[in-house]
């Protein structure tokens, strides 16, 4: 059997915000069913990182795959920007986001949210998507708050539906930008659970994370980020168990503290 191309690929990436570089060739690849996660001490470079892989941020080189399609370019260095606004919609839909602050739409029942963008961006059969989205938060849980405001849940029961929503798309990959940092420490664990379980299920993911302790559970490639580039890389057991970086070591001493 022919071996699949990668969900995503990112060869040798830029990014620059004016004069300012903060992402400076960098290689990822997540095969299908890889976790991969992003670490690094703030300012780093993981989110702006993320935000490039599903084209929310623009960058300036490099290549960026999915499933072997490469992002088509118009334009050079800053003005570089994707060539095909037919292909950005596919990617975005396909590498499905999680933010930190869950961006819940505060006028509509957690429903409505999770049917919103397969409906009104996929133009896809409302009866299904209704279906499809009560499935998914039955799967994270909170399939009984269908009909309540994001207001009226709890800071852990919203991520859950952002996370729901983010299923809803049936995307190829999910992408996770801190999805446990602004919650209170009862509350990250039944998200992490959420996710320890899409990691179970085989699900591509890349996930951004301050937690030293999901990102050594969940993970098949641990990314250290430095100044926006990769420092070092490689399996949980070994960047956790046998830290090469003596920055790594000073990254991962710092959180310890912290924790
Ligand atoms: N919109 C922006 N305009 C200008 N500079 C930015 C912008 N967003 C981020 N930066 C800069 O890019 C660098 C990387 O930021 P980024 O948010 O990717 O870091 P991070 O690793 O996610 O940090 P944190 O752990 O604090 O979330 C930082 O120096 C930041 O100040
Ligand atoms: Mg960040």
């Amino acid at each position: 059997m022919t071996n699949p191309a990668p969900v995503l690929e990112i060869r040798g990436l830029h990014k620059s915000y004016g004069e300012l570089e903060v992402i400076k060739g960098v290689d990822i690849t997540a095969h299908r069913g890889d976790v991969v996660s992003l670490i690094g001490s703030s300012g780093s470079g993981k989110s702006t990182l993320l935000r490039c892989c599903n084209l929310l941020e623009d960058s300036q080189q490099g290549e960026i795959l999915f499933k072997g399609e490469p992002i088509t370019w118009s334009g050079q260095g800053l003005a570089r920007r994707p060539a095909d606004a037919k292909q950005v919609l596919r990617i975005r839909t396909n590498l499905s986001m999680v933010f930190q602050q869950f961006n819940l739409w505060s006028h509509m029942t957690i429903l409505q949210n999770v049917m919103e963008a397969p409906v009104t961006v996929l133009g896809r059969d409302k009866a299904e998507v209704e279906e499809k989205a009560r499935h998914y938060l039955d799967k994270v849980g909170i399939g009984d708050k269908c009909d309540v405001y994001p207001a009226q849940l709890s800071g852990g029961q919203q991520q859950r539906a952002a996370i729901a929503r983010a299923l809803c798309m049936e995307p190829e990959a999910l992408l996770f930008d801190e999805p446990t940092s602004a919650l209170d420490p009862e509350l990250e664990q039944e998200v992490i659970k959420v996710i320890q379980d899409l990691a179970k299920e085989g699900r591509t993911m890349m996930i951004v994370t301050h937690d030293m302790n999901l990102a050594a559970d969940v993970s098949d490639t641990v990314v250290f980020l430095h100044q926006g580039l990769i420092e070092e890389q490689g399996p949980p057991d070994e960047v956790f168990g046998n830290t090469q970086s003596e920055r790594l070591r000073g990254f991962l001493a710092s959180t310890r503290r912290d924790s």
